[in-house]
């Protein structure tokens, strides 16, 4: 059984429980973020706790813990499960209120839950290629927060799985934003293209990540609004994540993208990504 961390306490998982009064549960009033660690090693926790508490200030939740503190959690989390590679979930909830109210009190406890699974599929310049179904985007116009309001996401999944797809692409008045679970990357005539962080998106720390190793390989690179007829007309597509890295889309709509295989600048992009990883690890 998995160690996690509830509330200070760390214990097993399946003793690990939480009032249905939480307001996570009630009102999805919640933040989270999910870190992979490499051989035991956090990969770029920086940016993630960054980002967790830019996430915070904009809900106003405020928690006890500074980020050194939590990072400390975390790697104590990672610790104490024995598998090499896992994926870390935080979990951070305004927390627990005796009556149900939309308006929060300003005395509530935020609920701070972290727990950690096995990282089974490694990023790896073996990896999959998949196929992704494009649909309008029909999220709230905050998705920069990474909330656990992840109604659309979990619909769009379900949808997505349901018809064999592995992701669902999303446009916004026929504009490119991104993955029910990922940001997304196209190049068209060896130029890396990706929507910019004012598109409603979220600022994924995969994306910043491949965003430093296009400049450092010099490649060309544009943020720039994306639309329908040039995604699908694009060379090369992927998207990235935490728990999946950098994968390539071959196919959307049943469309070939490109010519249906990995690209060149994905490979190389690649390559740096894993390197990125290696140098991470202590
Ligand atoms: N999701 N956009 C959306 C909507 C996402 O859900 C994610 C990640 C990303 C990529 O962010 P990052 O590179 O920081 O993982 C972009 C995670 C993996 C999840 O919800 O499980």
């Amino acid at each position: 059984m998995s160690i996690c961390y509830l509330n200070g306490a760390f214990l097993e998982l399946d003793k690990a429980s939480i009032s249905p009064l939480d307001r996570g549960f009630l009102f999805g009033d919640s933040v989270y973020e999910v870190i992979a660690a490499y051989k035991k090693n956090l990969f770029k926790i920086d940016d993630h706790l960054d980002r967790l508490e830019k996430n915070l200030k904009s809900l106003s939740i405020n928690i006890d813990l500074d980020n050194l503190e939590i990072e400390s959690i975390v790697r104590k989390v990672c610790e104490k499960n024995s598998e090499e590679n896992q994926i870390i979930y935080l979990q951070i909830s305004r927390g627990v209120e005796a009556i149900r109210n939309h308006i929060p009190r300003e005395d509530t406890e935020p609920t701070i839950f972290i727990c950690s699974f096995e990282l089974k599929n490694l990023p790896s310049e073996n990896n999959d290629s998949i196929k992704a179904v494009l649909n309008p985007d029909i999220r709230w116009k905050k998705s920069s927060i990474k909330s656990n309001s992840l109604l659309a996401n979990v619909l769009y999944k379900m949808q997505a799985n349901d018809a064999g797809y592995d992701e669902l692409l999303m446009s916004d008045n026929g504009f490119l934003t991104e993955g029910a679970v990922s940001n997304v990357f196209c190049v068209k005539k060896n130029k890396v293209f990706t929507p910019p962080l004012e598109s409603n998106i979220l600022p994924g720390v995969t994306r910043k990540i491949i965003i430093e190793i296009i400049r450092e390989l010099n490649l060309s690179y544009e943020e720039a609004k994306i639309d329908e007829e040039f995604l699908f007309d694009s060379d090369e597509l992927w998207i990235t994540n935490t728990t999946k890295g950098i994968l390539p889309v071959i196919e959307l709509n049943k469309k070939k993208i490109g010519d249906g295989t990995k690209g060149e600048i994905y490979r190389s992009i690649m390559k740096a990504f894993l390197k990125k990883i290696e140098e991470s690890i202590i």
